[in-house]
């Protein structure tokens, strides 16, 4: 950001009840690392998450269940160093709070989310789960950090839900999402994501909340939409579920430029004149190098 661009206003829980009051759609990404970060910002997203889906995204873990609170604090700081660098980030910030972090108490979870907000720098956390986490949504919230709640399709119940699955495809799953919506809004929710279920009960829940909801592979209803950054940008072309739209290449662009380098590092054109550095004081560093050597005259050397 140059000295001259007035800090942009950040984005904060209260903006997100106003976005949804207003009608106003709420861009949401992953980042993991604070280049994407500070990329991801300027290009105007209004809130970024830190998500434990960097356990398969970056970890290459088959699931996200090996992700640990260390290495949460860990990404979630690196994308606030790259957000605030400049001072000019304006994205809200969300760490996700990982498998086992959380579950066991409502004490553990006031602990793990106050690390993910005093070291790793979010402005909030999100947490999987219905109506069985409202006590601790309380208890996180009660301690001055805001929750994003996440039902539908959470990942770190993939065992139990049997695979990465559409949920709430019945009457009778979709009314419990839509009782497990409600009371993490009544504890205290300020977003709810809504994963991988059918657009039109995403429609349904959407209209019976006052605070917003998140949606992938959730239609267009819902008041904002996320997306892991690595897919919508192209970045793996051997992964496009159904619920990603691809806005970019990146995966081509990467290989085409690498391929570039390896030809030119072997073609010799890599490194050019332009690319290296000069000291005039070492200009005769290969004149004296060339020059017989006079072993008797080399200081150490046995006589
Ligand atoms: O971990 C994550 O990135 C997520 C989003 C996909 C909602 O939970």
């Amino acid at each position: 950001m140059s000295s001259q661009q007035a800090p942009r206003k950040r984005v904060t829980v209260n903006d997100f009840a106003r976005m949804k009051a207003a009608g106003e759609k709420i861009a949401v990404v992953t980042a993991y690392d604070a280049t994407a970060a500070r990329l991801v910002d300027q290009a105007g997203v209004d809130c970024i998450l830190v998500g434990d889906s960097l356990g398969m995204v970056f970890q290459g873990h088959d699931s996200t269940l090996p992700v640990t609170l260390d290495q949460m604090v860990y990404h979630t700081a690196a994308v606030r160093r790259g957000l605030s660098r400049g001072g000019g980030g304006r994205a809200h910030l969300v760490g996700d709070l990982p498998f086992g972090s959380y579950q066991a108490s409502a004490e553990d979870a006031v602990k793990s989310a106050a690390r993910l907000v005093a070291e790793g720098g979010a402005e909030a956390v999100k947490l999987e789960g219905g109506r069985d986490f409202a006590e601790v949504v309380r208890r996180v919230v009660r301690a001055g950090i805001p929750v994003m709640g996440h039902v539908g399709l959470t990942p770190q119940s993939v065992h139990k839900l049997g695979g990465y699955l559409v949920q709430g495809k019945d009457e009778e799953r979709a009314r419990q999402l839509l009782r497990d919506a409600q009371e993490l809004e009544a504890a205290g929710c300020y977003s709810v994501v809504l994963e991988c279920i059918p657009a039109e009960l995403a429609r349904f829940i959407t209209a019976r909340l006052a605070i917003p909801t998140i949606g992938i592979g959730a239609g267009p209803d819902c008041d904002g939409q996320v997306l892991v950054l690595n897919d919508l940008i192209g970045l793996d072309q051997t992964f496009q579920p159904r619920f990603v739209k691809r806005f970019g290449a990146v995966g081509e662009a990467i290989g085409e430029a690498v391929r570039g380098y390896v030809r030119e590092v072997r073609d010799r054109t890599f490194p050019a004149e332009e690319h290296g550095f000069h000291s005039p004081s070492l200009r005769l560093l290969h004149a004296v190098d060339e020059e017989p050597r006079d072993d008797a005259q080399v200081i150490g050397a046995p006589v």
